[in-house]
């Protein structure tokens, strides 16, 4: 425990307090169960069996509060708002005073691998913020009034969560007013000059938002036990 003054945590911050709406389930989409196991549950069990995670943060919608403080006693439970960044916020208001290191996460993304926690962590030691990326595999456009212009596949990324940072260039970026729909981009906004990196996420690090990504995230846990 961290009784020691002079310690510094790492923190998760796992935003759940989403609705679902593009998947259209009665139950938000953190809340269906996958293998018979609650979507949120999988990334909570995976930041809490990692030996550098000290502390676990659930955000979630008040309809889910009594449930999810039930069903994950080891965690901090706390209420979202009405944007993700609104929730990112309110878990950042409950992090441990000790909290050095902050990595947000969305409950969406059930699984990460621990090399993605270790290889964060580790990028932090040289950059203020880091968050997995992917190449994307097909061609990229970008829609025009008059058609569309091809993108350089090579220069895009495809950017994953957890997003992790020192957590006063988080609270900063939080503070400035400014509106993004991720922390990446939020704190670009608020300070041009951080240093951000990124490092190789995962394919199987995908977020549900339509039936199609369970089928596929079932694909995964298939072959997992195999
Ligand atoms: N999220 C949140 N608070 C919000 C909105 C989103 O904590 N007010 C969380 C979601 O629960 C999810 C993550 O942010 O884990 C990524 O958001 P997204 O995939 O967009 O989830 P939803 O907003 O729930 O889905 P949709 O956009 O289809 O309504
Ligand atoms: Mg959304």
């Amino acid at each position: 425990m961290l009784n020691d003054m002079t310690k510094t945590s790492n923190t998760a911050i796992i935003v759940a307090a989403g609705s679902g709406s593009r998947l259209a389930s009665e139950i938000p989409k953190q809340y269906l169960k996958l293998k018979g196991v609650e979507i949120l549950a999988y990334s909570v069990r995976s930041f809490l069996a990692h030996p550098e995670i000290d502390e676990v943060i659930i955000v979630t919608s008040a309809n889910y509060l009594e449930h999810a403080s039930n069903q994950y006693p080891e965690c901090k439970v706390v209420v979202g708002g009405e944007t993700r960044q609104d929730s990112v916020f309110n878990g950042l208001q409950a992090c441990s005073p000790h909290t050095h290191i902050v990595l947000v996460h969305d409950a969406a993304r059930p699984l990460i691998p621990s090399r993605v926690i270790d290889l964060c962590l580790s990028s932090l030691e040289k950059h203020d913020g880091v968050a997995p990326a992917l190449k994307p595999a097909d061609s990229m456009i970008q829609l025009e009034d008059s058609g569309f212009r091809n993108l350089q596949r090579d220069n895009l990324r495809m950017i994953q969560t957890p997003q992790c940072f020192h957590i006063g260039i988080l609270r900063t970026a939080h503070a400035s007013g400014k509106i993004d729909t991720d922390e990446m981009g939020l704190v670009k906004q608020s300070n041009p000059q951080a240093s951000l990196g990124f490092i190789e996420g995962a394919p199987e690090t995908l977020k549900v938002t339509k039936q199609i990504d369970l089928e596929i995230i079932e694909k995964y846990l298939d072959a997992a036990d195999n």
